[in-house]
């Protein structure tokens, strides 16, 4: 199956000056959200219409996707008419999802394509139940059939009650989808060719139509404004966290931090409130994470370390039972087990061009306040005075201290060897 992404529209209502699909849901924009769902249902090269900013969603988009341009925003009909021409067969069924629907899960996705499959439908929407349906498209029923999609400023005050509505989520068969599209005219307030309006359509031709609802309505949130941005990170993070903790992780005052998709930590690890966990962290078992501590992608953490308040870790892989409890910044760094690392160490990655890595090995106290300016290796059981400024290319070899601005590295070790 093919799918089309529909992602042209200005996004007036956000009132921005980035286009509505490249906000970002905890790191992803949201347009991310819906390709990663297409990736795993390996719907290669999605067809995506864009229009609004298509530059910069193009340059988001790479080598990934198809893309079509939508010159002007005509309307969702219009949008999928402008993708007709880079599907790649006209037989077969085309799946539809707008841009700005984020919170649909993969597993529901894949329910609804099946249920679409063993029902034979012409066309099958994808519904929620919301208490506020305000701003959907109303979905009508005749007899308990479903009939057809009613937009809000054209519906009726009676329409308007109904609280089922259309995610903007379809399977339609293609040739039908294209040949009801071609009927579609802009009877409507906004003047706009509407897809919904195909439903309408294809009944009157006597088609198989169905509308499945979501399971959980939630999944149904769009993005139209910022306070629906606001509300699809907050549902989105309350979801991972919820699974982080059926997977045996404490939260102190869960909605208090936002952790990231593909977030892995292991079992009896304390998250304090205000911390920030990026997509794609690592963290062991029995790790105690925050007060407002900010964990970056790329970084993995070991088992039973500590990253307290104030530390901000980034691309770095920390030990087991490493210590980092107050103020540093550990970027592009590697640190080894039983390290601690003293208050207010700051690891100085970036040169203004480049980004340098900082070696810290074993057992190594970094002493309060030292500046470490990569590249820099401090070998294991190695330590470095309070204060202590490391140049680029600083070896502290095994057992050693370096004491100073900028740090000499002392002649003698810290044991006798
Ligand atoms: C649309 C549906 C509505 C549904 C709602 C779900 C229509 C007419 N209405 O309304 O029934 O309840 O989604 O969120 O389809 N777009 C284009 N080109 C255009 C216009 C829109 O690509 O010319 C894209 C937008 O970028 C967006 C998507 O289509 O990703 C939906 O457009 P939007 O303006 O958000 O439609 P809604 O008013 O939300
Ligand atoms: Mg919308």
């Amino acid at each position: 199956m093919q799918a089309i992404v529909l992602a042209a529209g200005k996004g007036t209502r956000m009132k921005s000056q980035t286009p509505k699909v490249l906000h970002e849901a905890l790191g992803v924009p949201l347009l991310g959200h819906v390709l990663g769902h297409l990736r795993a249902l390996g719907m290669k090269k999605p067809v995506v219409v864009i229009g609004a900013g298509a530059e910069k969603v193009k340059e988001y988009l790479g080598q990934e996707s198809t893309t079509v341009l939508q010159a002007e925003q005509r309307g969702t009909g219009h949008a999928v008419m402008t993708a007709a021409r880079a599907l790649s067969d006209e037989q077969g069924d085309v799946l539809i999802w707008p841009g700005d629907m984020p919170l649909v899960r993969l597993e529901t996705l894949k329910s609804f394509l099946k249920k679409h499959r063993v029902s034979g439908a012409a066309a099958s929407v994808l519904a929620a139940m919301r208490d506020d349906p305000a701003g959907y498209g109303r979905i009508l029923r005749r007899e308990g059939r479903f009939c057809g999609i009613r937009e809000e400023l054209d519906a009726s005050p009676e329409e308007r009650r109904i609280r089922e509505v259309n995610t903007g989520i379809y399977v339609f068969d293609k040739r039908k989808l294209f040949a009801a599209l071609k009927r579609v005219r802009p009877h409507n307030k906004k003047n706009e060719i509407y897809l919904t309006d195909t439903i309408e359509i294809l009944e009157s031709q006597g088609e198989q139509l169905e509308s499945f609802p979501l399971a959980e309505s939630e999944e149904g949130q769009g993005v139209n404004s910022r306070a629906d941005l606001a509300e699809v990170v907050r549902r989105l993070n309350q979801r991972h966290i919820r699974a982080h903790l059926e997977a045996g992780v404490t939260f102190i005052q869960p909605e208090q931090s936002l952790i990231g998709a593909d977030v892995k930590i292991g079992q009896d690890t304390v998250i304090y409130p205000w911390t920030y966990i990026e997509n794609g962290v690592r963290i062991g078992v029995g790790c105690r994470i925050g007060p407002f501590a900010k964990i970056r992608s790329g970084t993995q953490i070991g088992d039973g370390s500590t990253i307290g308040s104030f530390v901000e870790v980034n691309r770095s892989r920390i030990g087991r039972g490493v210590s980092a409890k107050h103020l540093a910044y550990l970027g592009d760094a590697a640190v080894g087990d039983g390290t601690n690392i003293g208050a207010g160490t700051i690891t100085a990655n970036y040169d203004g061009k480049n980004k340098h890595q900082t070696v810290i090995g074993r057992k190594v106290l970094v002493g309060s306040d030292s500046i470490l300016i990569a590249p820099v290796r401090i070998c294991d059981e190695a330590r470095t005075g309070a204060g202590a400024v490391l140049t680029a290319g600083t070896v502290v070899d095994k057992g050693r201290l370096a004491v100073g601005v900028p740090a000499r590295v002392l002649n003698r070790g810290r044991k006798k060897q």
